[in-house]
């Protein structure tokens, strides 16, 4: 009875009210549905997830020729498939067995009466190209998702229906390896979690972003690459009510990501199923949305398959957002806003600047009507700097596109020193009634790509100093809230980075409102090669997105395809690039591009020229394409372990002496490469290289996975910022090692180092431009210090590694420590082991406890130690090198949030955060 009564209370808790605080019904409301989801992980009881539709049999099989001439006597309907060279086939079969090659498959498709229904293959491995009675209706690449065949173009309503499908096997097994159906109403069968009445009381209830790989537990047998942490599905469901005035609105839902093969339902109805776990999608519930009442909306995951090769995560990884409008609306994704000034001179300014902005206004109610547009330019303080009017004629049921063009006097450029930002203010009227206005931040800067000079932002040179970078973070996976989006940015600028490489993959939406805020310029990536109408769908989805963010300098389409260099993948490109022109003609279209593949293919039809690592082609290149601009797409790789000073591969361990000098430098000194991305940022879970098992998280990172700089971080420091700057490397901590040679390195950008050990000059030297000093020095305990001068011969820098005393207190740091009490909101809070003089002990790895009371918790922890499988979801942690992290929450309610944080016979350290409003 009391354990009924407990879950009776937490269900009421969970049903939460959207748009409670709405006020009257004019605008649209925007509610973020991230709060009180029910989530179960794995297969709920045996739950199988059935298609809808019959499952298509009978089918014959017989190997093809690799040669591609003969396919149109192979997709015949007449072709006589009786013979010993065809034989029956049961779905599912590896007809293959591991060749490389084509396999014909055929099957005449049953009556079906009324609709014209559609196929649906669950799995073909691993590409099908499928026609219908001798006619080619599409081709679908990759194993991992099913697909969708639109049967209209060839269907014949009496029958007879003869299905042909040519499979190509590319690697292991092959085949029609799942279900293949035939759908009068498409996909699957409310079962389960999926019913409105289904109940979860028993679910925990887990705050957006989720990601549930992160809270597994590392395993020798999961996939190296994706970290060893095991993938699996999940179920996540969220009810709440809607007011009764949403009844005649347009609503839809916002997923920004979910890793991935989401299938979702609402009410029980399906809304659809999106494979990427990278492009944002949106789900029109209007239809079935119950306003004035409760809602149940279904999200199955299903995590096990990959798309990448490095840690992918699981789960509503990234917000979701619920939209109620007014019939007449602009529609999502349907602003697009460009500025067209000339090239600023020296002074980097510009008189006017001509902003072109379309809207795309959709009317979903059901008379024709006139839509009165008002496009309203915003600056910083909140002064209109332009606008405009437009009378548009709304059909029902139709979109419309308006083009507005206004001048924006002496504008305030978006510049990576100067991010400023404009606010484009749409608003929609009807028969004097606003009936929607919709925000878009934009950026009014020049982008310019030179093949001799490189890159050009308001028609000053920008050497790119960029990173790539994963999602991944400690503590908390790819479920990256927004304010740690922004401090990731902030810690890279800190170093000098201006720019970002989100590899391989489209990002989450505020990591590039960060960018924008905070003046980064980012190269954004599409997730898969291909021309297929989901590939293309999926690279017009992010050029929608994203092409109002003025941080985004250019498209990539890909990373590293052996396709490039080839004619068939100039083909594939030349239609994405098709596809992006057309939603953006602002940005270049590249690519990142490795060795072997240079020439034929993309090169012929990319605006710029992405080149990964390969340094000694740079030249070769620009002489053989002196038209195309270029950049380094990928640089360095180098990997290290934060303060190890040896290689010890088999306990995941990584030598800081890896220089990387030699990438930079080979881009600093050629004025046509624009810049470079360097590989990595920060390190991420998987692709432990040059070490496996126990190795869970890469050594690439200039900062670890918790934010913890590497030595390697004061070589940009020292090239990527003017201040002056001395780093010394290692740490002065090696009892023992007395008289012995030690390997001493200064990062530095002075003129001159002068190095000493304990008062006394080793010696000075010139510091060689984009490099770094070497010494070798007997050991001694004490202090070893360096100094550095400027060319006047002044001193302006200094560093100093002094031997420390054994670990006597913890310290902990936050760059912030006022929260926002929104249950989502983050702080990284640095706990530090030092010494009795209070300077980090460089080899402590004390285990540390932390604890949080008020009105935050413990969102994770972490150490930047790539061989520590603790759980990151936990209260304690090891420290590494000194150092370990504990990132704290805060919740829904605003009050103070104390961290404790304690080491046995250690002094402890507290830390008093807030959150507030
Ligand atoms: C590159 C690749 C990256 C990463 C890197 C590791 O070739 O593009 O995704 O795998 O190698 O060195």
């Amino acid at each position: 009875m009391k354990a009924d009564l407990f879950f009776g209370m937490s269900w009421l808790i969970c049903v939460g009210l959207v748009g409670a605080a709405r006020a009257g019904n004019s605008a649209r409301q925007q509610d973020l549905l991230d709060a009180d989801w029910r989530f179960h992980l794995g297969d709920f009881q045996n739950t199988v997830l059935v298609p809808n539709g019959s499952p298509v049999t009978g089918w014959r099989w017989t190997p093809a020729t690799d040669d591609r001439s003969s396919d149109v006597a192979m997709a015949a309907p007449a072709l006589d498939v009786s013979g010993a060279a065809w034989k029956d086939v049961e779905i599912g079969t590896d007809t293959f067995r591991g060749r490389h090659g084509f396999v014909w498959y055929r099957v005449r498709l049953p009556f079906v009466s009324g609709v014209v229904p559609v196929l649906h293959f669950e799995c073909v491995d691993d590409n099908a190209t499928v026609y219908l009675n001798g006619k080619r209706l599409t081709s679908h690449e990759g194993w991992s998702n099913g697909f969708d065949v639109d049967l209209t173009p060839a269907w014949q309503v009496g029958g007879p229906n003869v299905l042909a499908v040519l499979v190509e096997n590319t690697d292991g097994m092959g085949g029609i390896t799942g279900p293949v159906l035939l759908q009068t109403e498409r996909g699957y069968r409310a079962v389960g979690p999926a019913v409105p009445s289904f109940d979860d009381r028993a679910w925990r209830t887990v705050h957006l972003p989720h990601d549930f790989v992160v809270e597994g537990t590392y395993s020798e047998n999961a996939d190296r690459n994706h970290g060893f942490l095991p993938t699996t599905n999940a179920w996540y469901r969220k009810t709440f009510t809607l007011p009764a005035d949403d009844k005649g609105k347009s609503l839809w839902l916002d997923f920004e990501g979910v890793y991935r093969d989401s299938i979702v339902w609402l009410n029980g109805h399906y809304l659809g199923r999106h494979h990427s776990g990278y492009t944002s999608f949106r789900f029109d519930v209007t239809r079935f949305a119950n306003c004035g009442g409760e809602n149940v909306l279904a999200v199955f995951v299903d995590a096990r398959r990959t798309e990448g090769w490095w840690y992918e995560g699981g789960g509503i990884y990234r917000h979701v957002w619920l939209t109620a409008a007014a019939p007449l609306h602009v529609a999502p994704w349907g602003v697009f806003v460009t500025a067209k000034l000339p090239e600023p001179g020296a002074d980097g300014k510009a008189p006017v600047a001509t902003v072109r902005v379309e809207t795309e206004v959709a009317n979903e109610g059901t008379s024709e009507t006139h839509a009165v547009l008002e496009t309203k330019i915003v600056d910083e303080r909140g002064k209109t700097a332009a606008s405009a009017v437009a009378v548009i004629l709304m059909p029902a049921g139709e979109r419309r596109t308006a083009i507005q063009e206004v001048a924006v006097k002496e504008p305030r450029l978006w510049s990576v020193d100067a991010p400023h930002l404009y606010r484009l203010v749409s608003t929609l009227q009807n028969e004097n009634r606003t009936v929607d206005q919709v925000s878009t931040p934009f950026g009014i800067r020049t982008i310019r790509f030179d093949a001799e000079k490189g890159f050009f932002l308001n028609g000053r040179p920008l050497k790119i100093q960029g990173t790539c970078n994963h999602q991944d973070f400690a503590g908390v996976g790819v479920a990256v809230p927004d304010s740690l989006e922004g401090w990731r940015v902030r810690t890279l600028k800190a170093m000098g980075a201006n720019g970002w490489r989100m590899s391989h993959n489209p990002p989450t939406p505020s990591l590039l409102d960060a960018c924008d805020e905070q003046g980064m310029v980012v190269m954004d990536e599409n997730r898969h090669l291909g021309a297929s109408a989901d590939n293309l769908t999926e690279v017009a989805d992010m050029v929608r997105r994203d092409r109002n963010h003025p941080c985004v300098i250019m498209w990539s389409m890909c990373n590293e395809q052996p396709a490039a260099g080839t004619k068939e993948g100039g083909r594939v490109f030349a239609a994405m690039r098709d596809t992006v022109l057309k939603n953006d003609p602002s940005r270049p279209v590249s690519s990142a591009m490795n060795s072997g593949w240079f020439g034929d293919g993309f090169t012929y039809v990319e605006d710029l020229m992405g080149v990964n690592y390969n340094t000694q082609v740079y030249d070769r290149f620009h002489k053989e394409h002196p038209q195309l601009p270029m950049f380094a797409s990928e640089t360095a790789s180098t990997t290290t372990t934060r303060g190890e000073y040896a290689d010890d591969h088999p306990n995941a361990r990584v030598t800081s002496y890896h220089m990387t000098d030699s990438s930079w430098s080979t881009v600093a000194e050629r004025p046509f490469v624009a810049g470079s991305f360097v590989w990595t940022g920060f390190d991420y879970r998987g692709e432990p290289t040059p070490c496996t098992w126990p190795s869970v998280t890469s050594h690439f990172g200039i900062l670890d996975l918790c934010g913890f700089p590497k030595d390697n971080y004061y070589y940009y420091l020292s090239w990527w910022k003017t201040a002056p700057v001395v780093h010394l490397m290692p740490h002065w901590n090696w009892p023992g090692l007395e008289g012995k040679d030690i390997h001493v390195v200064a990062f530095s950008n002075c003129s001159r180092v002068e190095l000493f050990l304990n008062g006394k000059s080793l010696g000075a030297k010139e510091m060689p431009r984009n490099g770094h000093l070497e010494w070798t020095v007997k050991y001694e305990p004490g202090a070893l210090s360096a100094k550095g001068f400027d060319a006047a011969g002044r001193m302006t820098a200094m560093d100093i590694d002094e031997t420390t005393g054994a670990p006597a207190a913890l310290c902990v740091r936050a760059e912030r420590t006022k929260l926002v009490a929104d249950g989502e909101d983050l702080a990284p809070v640095e706990v530090d082991i030092v010494d009795a003089q209070g300077r980090i002990v460089p080899t402590a790895n004390n285990r540390v406890s932390f604890s949080v009371a008020g009105a935050g918790y413990i969102a994770g922890v972490g150490n930047g130690d790539p061989g520590d499988h603790d759980p990151d979801k936990a209260d304690s942690r090891r420290a590494f090198h000194g150092k370990c992290l504990v990132v704290v929450g805060a919740g829904e309610e605003r009050g103070g949030i104390d961290l404790e944080v304690r080491s046995p016979g250690l002094k402890s350290a507290s830390l008093r955060l807030r959150a507030g409003k």
